[in-house]
């Protein structure tokens, strides 16, 4: 954290800054269907159809207030055999790109999020240096056809958590336990970021920012003085918060930022969760992912440098959509405040718009403003939704909405009788 950033307090009003971006993020894969070119194969089913379910859904976002919206196409529908690419594939992001501009949106576009073609996993995907080059033919085939309808660029999405699911965790497709596999994807997925980067900028020279969405954690020891806790904390903070910047420093216009996870290392192992004493104030989501407000503005403060931070991702899984008003207002409450500490945030994009596929976890856990029913595929905007747009109408997080928190108050029944009057 900078110097000049510490230890700033300030009480003002809770606004945003004039333009920010407000909106919500998907990514191709999990919320599209019919994909079945992709590593992932079929798994996905139909998903949400959004395939097809494109207008009425951006027009949803649109009525909900959003002026932004951050989506990914889906590469192995563009090239589904080597170098071969399907012309219709391109015409429809054509068609759905446009449908965003004609809607007056801010279009941030994902160009890698977790999905590869069949062909490029069986030939190694990400840790096989060639994939770089794959990676490139294809953004020159498919960009000079989109560009012209994106505002802002994400090159890659998450490269850490990529790597955790496939070679950590091993729940991904193409699991194994390999840490020669792991150093490998992770620097190929730095040069691939970097040659994106210099792609973009040669085709469009007068601006058009480009960037990548990284997985940021916040990390505490449990004890302050603990030497091993500390060196545990400056470890996990270094290799997976900075050390992907650090070897692509120089290619971002911006920084991405998807805040999720706050973890805390104690002397014996690691506590996911605060113990019972902190529990009993903090939710936690369906995914047992704990809710951690202060957490996100510890990630933005630490990460604060001279450029425009973008929120890319941050969102919570539940069904209990008080908790994900509270979890709004409250994290919403805490980017406000790192703003006034002095952090340049320019834009928000609550993962997610809708419900959708969570790769190895399924349908199960609901992450959407928007509830999904999968039988009907019925979209049902969520009472979380109508919180995030009056957000998103006043620039600023509504004192009488913030003054409830913790009074055990539902968001939800104050909201309904303001939405009444
Ligand atoms: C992020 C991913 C996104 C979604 C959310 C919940 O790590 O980028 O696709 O799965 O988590």
């Amino acid at each position: 954290m900078p110097q000049s950033l510490k230890g700033k307090h300030d009480h003002g009003p809770l606004k945003f800054p004039d333009g920010f971006l407000w909106g919500s993020a998907t990514s191709a894969y999990q919320v599209e269907g019919g994909n079945i070119h992709s590593d992932w194969g079929d798994l996905a089913g139909l998903a949400c159809d959004q395939y097809h379910r494109y207008k009425e859904d951006f027009e949803l976002a649109k009525k909900l207030g959003h002026n932004a919206h951050r989506l990914s196409i889906e590469w192995s529908r563009i090239e589904p055999q080597e170098g071969e690419f399907d012309q219709s594939e391109i015409d429809h992001y054509v068609k759905l790109l446009k449908y965003l501009k004609k809607l007056n949106m801010t279009v941030m576009l994902t160009l890698w999020h977790f999905t590869l073609p069949m062909w490029v996993a069986d030939k190694g995907g990400w840790e096989n240096g060639k994939t770089v080059f794959y990676f490139e033919r294809y953004l020159k085939k498919i960009i000079p056809y989109i560009g012209d309808y994106v505002d802002l660029w994400v090159t890659i999405n998450e490269p850490g958590v990529y790597i955790y699911e496939t070679y950590i965790e091993r729940v991904w497709p193409h699991a194994k336990k390999s840490l020669w596999s792991q150093i490998k994807t992770f620097l190929n997925l730095a040069s691939a970021h970097k040659k994106a980067y210099r792609l973009l900028h040669q085709t469009y020279p007068a601006g058009k920012p480009v960037g990548m969405a990284n997985n940021i954690m916040s990390f505490e020891s449990f004890h302050k003085h603990s030497f091993i806790e500390q060196l545990a904390v400056s470890l996990n903070d270094f290799f997976i918060n900075h050390l992907f910047y650090f070897l692509t420093r120089g290619t971002h216009d911006f920084l991405g930022i998807n805040y999720y996870f706050h973890v805390r290392f104690k002397h014996k192992g690691v506590t996911p969760l605060p113990d019972s004493r902190l529990m009993q104030t903090h939710d936690i989501s369906d995914l047992g992912w704990e809710v951690y407000p202060e957490g996100i503005f510890d990630a933005l403060t630490d990460l604060s440098d001279d450029i425009p931070i973008y929120i890319t991702e941050c969102g919570i899984a539940s069904t209990n959509d008080d908790r994900r008003n509270r979890f709004l207002l409250m994290y919403l409450q805490e980017v406000s405040r790192a703003i006034r500490s002095g952090v340049n945030v320019r834009g928000f994009f609550y993962w997610s718009l809708i419900d959708n596929f969570e790769w190895h976890l399924g349908f199960e856990p609901r992450f959407g403003l928007v509830e999904v029913d999968y039988e009907t595929q019925k979209r049902t905007p969520r009472n979380s939704a109508r919180v995030y747009s009056e957000i998103i109408k006043r620039n600023a997080i509504p004192h009488d909405l913030l003054k409830l928190l913790g009074h055990g108050i539902r968001v939800e029944d104050v909201l309904k009788e303001k939405i009444e009057e």
